[in-house]
């Protein structure tokens, strides 16, 4: 990186100022359907946004910590807690996964959702450090774009997008982990001009023993 080049706080402060809200608030439905099942415990959440997994998971009674890189988007997730009233079991830490690394402890459930990023990142080192924060028993979940939208302008269409090899090369299980869920698993949405698609994202759900 250059001096000139923005740094990934600059870069994703910018972006979510550009808007007063950048997400729905809601969890993403991959999360929802494999997290639901499981019983509450901890969960660390990496590049949470402005919360919307997070808060999802105090509201079903789960410990969830959410870290990003980005200040407005950190302060926009603990408003968010405060207003769901899930402050006791939500909370949000600014952090650069590229630069702090991982944040240390063992949580019941790590996940990645869409941890994307047009700045440098090394999604090798951020995904193992996401599986050694994993406690024995717990999961890892990584959920990721693996193409661009159709709507998406053609910017993002060049963008770099792991594939679910990439991801899996990536994380380099060993026999420690049992894998759950990986695949490439389709979505219905509805664009932004109201006409029906389809996305695909890269679903990783594994189980360390
Ligand atoms: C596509 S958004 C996904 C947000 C959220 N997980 C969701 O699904 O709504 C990618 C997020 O990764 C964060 N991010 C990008 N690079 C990061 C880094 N180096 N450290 C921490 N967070 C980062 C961005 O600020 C952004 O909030």
């Amino acid at each position: 990186m250059t001096d000139l080049e923005p740094t990934a706080q600059q870069l994703w402060d910018s972006r979510y100022a550009e808007k007063p809200l950048m997400w729905s608030g809601r969890v993403n439905a991959v999360v929802a359907e494999l997290i639901e099942p499981l019983e509450p415990a901890t969960a660390l959440d990496l590049g949470c946004g402005e919360g919307g997994d997070v808060l999802w998971l105090a509201e079903r009674g789960w410990h969830a910590a959410g870290v990003d890189v980005s200040a407005v988007a950190i302060e926009r997730a603990t408003r968010a807690a405060d207003d769901r009233g899930v402050t006791v079991r939500a909370s949000f830490e600014r952090r650069d996964l590229q630069v702090d690394g991982v944040p240390t402890g063992l949580f019941a459930l790590v996940l990645a959702s869409y941890l994307h990023s047009p700045g440098e990142l090394d999604r090798r080192s951020i995904l193992r450090g996401a599986a050694d924060a994993v406690a024995p028993g717990g999961r890892l979940l990584v959920v990721g774009h693996a193409a661009p939208p159709p709507w998406a302008d053609e910017h993002a269409h060049h963008h770099h997008l792991p594939s679910l090899d990439d991801t899996r090369a990536d994380l380099a299980f060993d026999d420690e982990w049992t894998i759950e869920v990986s695949e490439v698993r389709a979505r219905e949405v509805v664009a932004p001009d109201g006409t029906p698609g389809e996305l695909l994202d890269v679903v990783v759900l594994a189980k360390r023993h």
